[in-house]
């Protein structure tokens, strides 16, 4: 049986530490959407690594780590995380990176940089690139390893992109200093950035990435017996189809987004909810169990919730189970990972968003419509909080009664078995349920 490891709500769940304790088990570790737009932070011993568009594998060096068809790579970024990551530790596993994988170019970080701000976007490029994707202009690994015809795509997408760029600067009103910060002019010199990728690609090559037909890999390996682990990036309701449209990711953070996204075949995968014990969000859209009071700002600070990829504070607010309930729903989960449940302690009474009221309506399913999910009000369930400090805790039977009971509460309401509770960062720190 495979696993795979997906957000339940608005992404930040802690889904690397629980990969990171999975990956123990697994051999191989796979990346399947998203880009550098995700942060997972990994805690191994006294060291704390950002990873963005490495698999969380890597800091395993007996597996091996796999950058799926559906993720999409800046390769400067790649080479950046991968040079720091071999500086600071002694090997890391084996890196293939599939050859169907599109390539963020500089005029998307430009596009994005536009006209990202509404939505909140990360600024990396995410979307453009994506919808370049499929809107079959994409240029992809594979196009690196023939350089007359990346030059050429090159060209052509810079000349398309020029007037693209123009136009969407008469539409969104962009200041002096922030439009010089955009580099348009580098960004949309075809001979620069074909140089670049170009080279690019050797350096990547030189720190060991191999490039594959990742799916072709995947299935060689499942026939080996390989145990695989499919890590998912963002989260459910920041799926493009699935999430709070408009005001999600470019990708499929579910788990259709894996087949699509791997090329691996739909049977046999134990799918792993992620959910923090609180709910936080980055950038805009709904959020109904969003607190604006101290308790908001307590837990902030308490649980360092500031984005590892942008440094933005998260939005925070009370476990919501209605749209966990609806992540159980779109993924099939078969069980969930309940992370940071230390930060709540010393609360004295804890919420839980059981439903929501809209108009004179009790809401139990998730709305589709976002303008539905901004006017809708929590219905909570009020529990009683602890006191005790559980980030020693070793044992789920050694928690407080009442956190023992609030996790009981979260598995009942949404239906899916608690099998892991993340008390602290270390990887020690999680507690596993039969
Ligand atoms: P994009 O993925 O950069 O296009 O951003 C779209 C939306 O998804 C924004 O609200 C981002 O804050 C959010 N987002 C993207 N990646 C992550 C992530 O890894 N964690 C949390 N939110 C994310």
């Amino acid at each position: 049986m495979h696993t795979a490891v997906i957000g339940a709500q608005w992404g930040d769940e802690g889904k690397g530490k629980i990969v990171d304790f999975l990956a123990q088990n697994a051999d191989v570790v796979v990346r399947y959407q998203g880009g550098a737009n995700a942060g997972h932070t990994v805690v191994v011993g006294e060291e704390k690594f950002a990873l963005h568009l490495l698999p969380s594998g890597i800091l395993h060096p007996t597996k091996i780590s796999v950058i799926g068809d559906g993720v999409i790579v800046h390769p400067a970024t790649l080479i950046e995380e991968l040079s720091v990551i071999k500086k600071r530790v002694k090997k890391t596993s084996k890196i293939y990176l599939s050859n169907k994988v599109n390539l963020v170019m500089p005029w998307h970080i430009v596009r994005d940089g536009i006209a990202g701000g509404a939505i909140g976007t990360t600024k990396r490029g995410i979307g453009p690139t994506y919808s370049d994707a499929t809107a079959r202009r994409g240029i992809r690994v594979m196009d690196l390893e023939k350089p007359v015809r990346l030059a050429r795509r090159v060209a052509e997408e810079v000349e398309w992109n020029k007037g693209l760029i123009a136009l969407m600067l008469k539409h969104h009103v962009v200041g002096a200093k922030d439009k010089k910060a955009l580099g348009i002019a580098d960004a949309v010199d075809s001979q620069k950035v074909t140089k670049e990728y170009l080279s690019q690609l050797k350096t990547l090559q030189k720190l060991g990435v191999e490039i594959v037909d990742g799916s072709k890999e995947l299935q060689a390996l499942d026939s080996k017996k390989k145990q695989i682990l499919f890590e998912g990036a963002q989260a459910t309701l920041l799926d493009i189809t699935h999430g709070d449209y408009p005001f999600v990711t470019s990708s499929h953070p579910t788990i259709g987004g894996l087949y699509i996204g791997s090329g691996f075949r739909p049977r046999n995968i134990m799918v792993v909810g992620v959910a923090k014990a609180y709910v936080t969000r980055v950038g805009n859209g709904p959020f109904v169990s969003e607190l604006f009071d101290r308790i908001g700002d307590g837990i902030r600070e308490r649980g360092h919730e500031y984005g590892t990829t942008t440094g933005r504070p998260r939005r925070c607010g009370w476990f919501d189970a209605v749209s966990v309930r609806y992540s159980a729903r779109v993924n099939g989960l078969d069980c969930l990972a309940i992370t940071k449940l230390d930060i709540l302690s010393g609360l004295k009474e804890l919420k839980v968003a059981l439903a929501y009221a809209y108009k004179n309506k009790q809401l139990v399913d998730y709305p589709a419509d976002v303008e539905v999910a901004a006017h809708c009000k929590p219905v909570y369930k009020t529990l009683p909080g602890w006191e005790e400090d559980i980030s020693k805790v070793a044992k789920f039977a050694d928690l407080p009664k009442a956190a023992q009971n609030y996790i009981r509460f979260l598995s009942k309401t949404v239906g899916v078995p608690v099998r892991f509770v993340g008390v602290g960062p270390a990887r020690k720190s999680l507690l596993t349920l039969k």
